[in-house]
């Protein structure tokens, strides 16, 4: 299958770029979509075989279930029976935004999506190109992030490429993601909101709107030591995820340390080395890349994947990451370091 990619760089080509999208959505194609998170593997969600097509393109576990994207109220209103009232706090505040609120889902959604849950997680994204896609359609759009299974999310539509080239009809290129990590995903079936996922918008933030939120416990759903029942109520959030193909460790070192010497300790020789650091700079004459990626939460979000995928090219022995601050803010950040170490 031959993969175009177009870009949306002023309107005559946004416009034409809608204009295919959709088309092709509504024939029941799977294309690559820029949101302000990270790029989407975007189908109608009420066509339940390129539902299914996501997940075969992917290689996604059918236990794993998709984000559904809507462009307003009344589209959210057909995803679900009704919202309450703190839902509707979440999405005032943080809607159209990189916030996914799991929710009891409408008969309409099919068990495609929600991967046999009686729950769904919404999304209103901010990208104007994703929304006037999903206005102009006049449905939700399913989209996981646009990578093949386990592997990086991309932030740019040539990292969309390098993995789906050839099994998509489609790639529209938005140019660098703005938030640059997946969206927040914030479960709001139960008692009190829980974050199942962190991201940019972090506890802090969640905790003006409601005090009770609570951040999932660290070993529901992850790796060893996890019960099959805390893996269905939080699927697709197994340890081994976002992951770069070279083994990855996050430490902590000081500028007066010679960080050359680390990379033994892991069986890596320095020359082979990445180094993604924000904070103590090591000789870079000393390995096979460093990157100075910007030491505010934001900044750093936005650059870490296309970083990582930078370092991966390179095929190193080991990618060292300098560890981030342990508050709320880096939350999210932090999470997708430890899910890419472990793996
Ligand atoms: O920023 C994002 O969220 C991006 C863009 C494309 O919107 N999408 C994304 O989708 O990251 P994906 O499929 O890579 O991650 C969706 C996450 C998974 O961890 C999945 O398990 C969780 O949302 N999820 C989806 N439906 C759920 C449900 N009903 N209950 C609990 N978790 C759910
Ligand atoms: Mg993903």
């Amino acid at each position: 299958m031959k993969t175009d990619v177009l870009p949306i760089d002023n309107p005559i080509r946004m416009h034409a770029a809608v204009q295919k999208a959709v088309a092709l959505l509504d024939q029941g194609a799977v294309i690559a979509l820029p949101t302000e998170t990270v790029y989407g593997l975007a189908a109608d969600a009420m066509n339940t075989d390129a539902v299914k097509s996501i997940y075969a393109i992917k290689g996604r576990p059918a236990t794993n279930p998709l984000i559904v994207h809507v462009a307003g109220r009344s589209m959210l209103a057909g995803c679900v029976p009704s919202w309450p009232e703190v839902a509707e706090r979440f999405l005032r505040a943080f809607w159209p935004g990189p916030l996914t609120l799991v929710l009891p889902k409408a008969a309409g959604i099919s068990s495609q999506i929600t991967a046999g849950l009686d729950s769904v997680a919404l999304r209103w994204p901010l990208h104007p190109f994703m929304q006037r896609v999903i206005e102009t359609l006049g449905r939700p759009v399913a989209a996981p992030s646009a990578n093949l299974a386990n592997q990086l999310s991309p932030t740019s539509a040539a990292q969309v490429l390098a993995q789906l080239k050839g099994r998509i009809p489609l790639i529209v290129d938005g140019g660098s993601a703005s938030v640059g990590i997946e969206s927040t995903v914030l479960d709001l079936c139960g008692e009190y909101p829980v974050v199942l996922r962190p991201g940019m918008i972090h506890l802090e933030s969640l905790r003006a709107v409601d005090p009770n939120t609570t951040p999932r416990q660290a070993t529901q759903g992850d790796g060893p030591g996890a019960s099959a029942e805390a893996a269905c109520k939080s699927p697709g959030l197994h340890q081994k995820h976002y992951a770069p193909s070279a083994p990855m460790r996050v430490i902590r070192w000081n500028a007066s340390e010679s960080l050359a010497r680390f990379p033994a300790r892991f069986h890596a020789n320095a020359h082979k080395t990445c180094v993604l650091c924000h904070e103590h700079l090591p000789d870079p004459a000393c390995f096979l890349r460093v990157s100075v990626i910007p030491s505010d939460p934001e900044a750093y979000a936005r650059a870490l994947y296309a970083e990582l995928y930078a370092c991966d090219r390179l095929h190193p022995e080991l990618i060292l990451v300098e560890s981030v601050p342990d508050t709320h803010p880096w939350d999210g950040i932090r999470d997708r370091l430890y899910r890419a170490s472990s793996a």
